[in-house]
């Protein structure tokens, strides 16, 4: 039999590189994107299967297509569904722009849609999939300053909820896990900001961070990892938002 294919966005680094190299690990031929071709190849390396890199904009309109051909030509359809991409800005909500509310929505709403409705009709005819969305803490609660961030992965919620409702009689299942502050790049940039907005020192910026999640540290990409795989390897588990959060958010 074949090894599975999986997709992961935003597989350069962070939690997408931690979730490509787990599937990796775990039998699946893995197919990497990101625009920083240099951090793909590192994580291709990493990875003891067959892999393949895509280097790409997912906010750019043809992408999802383009990045779904290369797979399907190199290496099948996609089986599991990564989608990992994403970014975050802050500001007070009067100082946000058009331009940073399109942004964010593109990147962390519109790129994930554009991606999961050109997997779902291959899934449907083979009878199986896997898509698991990395939302977010703030697809539950408002924080203040993030408001694009929140609006979009609220949103990407409401996307994974609904194409779940959709497809449960087919054989793929949707859902999103919903981390607090990880400890990635992502989260580096937040305390950078902190830092520099609120002339707190970078300890007292991480020390405020770690805070917000009840077990007072921040969350590690593995723990991310585990529970996306729980949801590959679970064909029990669809439309849900399981969150990784260390308590902040009991839902
Ligand atoms: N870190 C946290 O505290 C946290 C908490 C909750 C949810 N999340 C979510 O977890 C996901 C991963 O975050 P992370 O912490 O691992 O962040 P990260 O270390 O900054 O990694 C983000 C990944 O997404 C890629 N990416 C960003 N914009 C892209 C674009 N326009 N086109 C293609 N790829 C793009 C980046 O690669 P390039 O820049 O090279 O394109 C990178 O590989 C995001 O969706 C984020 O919202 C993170």
């Amino acid at each position: 039999m074949t090894s599975p294919t999986a997709l992961v966005t935003g597989a350069g680094r962070g939690i997408g590189r931690a979730i490509a190299v787990r599937l990796s690990q775990q039998g699946h031929r893995v197919a990497l994107t990101a625009r920083s071709a240099d951090q793909l190849a590192a994580v291709a390396a990493d990875c003891p299967g067959e892999t393949l890199v895509i280097p790409a904009d997912i906010t750019d309109a043809d992408s999802a297509h383009r990045i779904f051909a290369a797979v399907e030509d190199a290496l099948g359809p996609v089986d599991v569904l990564v989608l990992n991409a994403g970014s975050a800005t802050s500001a007070p909500l009067p100082r946000v722009t058009d331009a940073d509310w399109s942004a964010q929505l593109d990147v962390n709403l519109t790129a994930p849609f554009r991606c999961l409705r050109r997997a779902i009709p291959s899934m449907k005819e083979r009878g199986f999939g896997r898509i698991v969305a990395v939302a977010s803490m703030a697809s539950k609660i408002g924080e203040p300053y993030i408001a694009a961030y929140t609006a979009a992965k609220h949103g990407l919620l409401g996307l994974v909820r609904s194409a779940a409702a959709e497809l449960a009689s087919t054989g793929v299942t949707v859902n999103a896990v919903c981390p607090g502050y990880v400890d990635t790049s992502m989260t580096a940039a937040s305390i950078a900001a902190i830092t520099d907005k609120t002339g707190r020192s970078p300890e007292a910026a991480r020390a405020f961070l770690d805070a917000k999640q009840p077990i007072g540290r921040l969350i590690t990409p593995e723990e991310v990892t585990d529970a996306i795989m729980l949801c590959v390897n679970n064909s029990g588990i669809t439309g849900q938002g399981i969150n990784v959060d260390g308590g902040t958010v009991q839902s």
